[in-house]
């Protein structure tokens, strides 16, 4: 599959085809997510985005938790009308942009930086150094951001795609000139056909 197969097009008809809920990565609860952002300390509201986010319901836990400042972006806008459709009138308190992640100029930057399942999707060095362009401008000095990638032991491929696995080492040298890792740990997604995933979580946090 080349890059341009792994494109917007793809993910759009991803969505439209297998459905939000039925797609390998579906989870009902994002509790993975939200154990990240505890063993990471935060407690209470902060300004986040969800890069490659989907459909998730990360953002209706994060709303029912009085967060406000909350921006989903996603290459698949099938994937944000999924969201905004089921949070109803609540959606227009987010910020919904369906970019490519690796071509975005963020003009603001945000306290949390969340990606799950989308960096490792990044095999090619020009897709990974455009979303480190986004990553850097989209965040600050203190910014955390999360990560879960496929561990070295999870599938080589998702959603007919190839991925680039990652070990904690591995993740942190991508990002080592502008974060530190903090924390690291490896949690198992099962998806919606039973089959079990390994993902790398990390949370770094931004030095300068
Ligand atoms: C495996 S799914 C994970 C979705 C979501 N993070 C979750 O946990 O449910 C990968 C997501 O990344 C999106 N995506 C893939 N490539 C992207 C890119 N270059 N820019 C923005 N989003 C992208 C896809 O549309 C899809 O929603």
């Amino acid at each position: 599959m080349t890059g341009s197969d792994a494109g917007e097009g793809h993910w759009r008809k991803v969505y439209r085809e297998t459905g939000a809920d039925a797609v390998s990565w579906y989870e009902a609860e994002p509790s993975a997510s939200l154990e990240a952002l505890a063993r990471a300390g935060v407690s209470g509201a902060r300004s986040f985005v969800d890069v490659g986010g989907g459909a998730s319901r990360l953002v209706d836990q994060l709303l029912d938790r009085g967060w406000s400042d909350l921006t989903v972006v996603d290459i698949a806008s099938e994937a944000l009308a999924v969201s905004q459709q089921r949070l109803g009138e609540r959606a227009h308190g987010v910020n919904w942009l369906a970019v490519d992640i690796s071509a975005w100029t963020p003009s603001r930057s945000f306290q949390i930086w969340h990606d799950r399942a989308v960096f490792h999707f990044m095999t090619e060095p020009e897709q990974r150094a455009g979303y480190k362009t986004a990553l850097r401008l989209g965040t600050r000095e203190g910014s955390l951001a999360i990560f879960a990638t496929f561990a070295l032991t999870g599938p080589e491929r998702c959603s007919g795609l190839p991925v680039r696995r990652y070990d904690a080492r591995a993740l942190a040298a991508e990002f080592s000139d502008h974060f530190e890792l903090l924390d690291s740990w490896q949690d198992d997604h099962v998806t919606p056909s039973g089959r079990v995933q390994p993902f790398l979580w990390s949370v770094l946090k931004r030095s300068a």
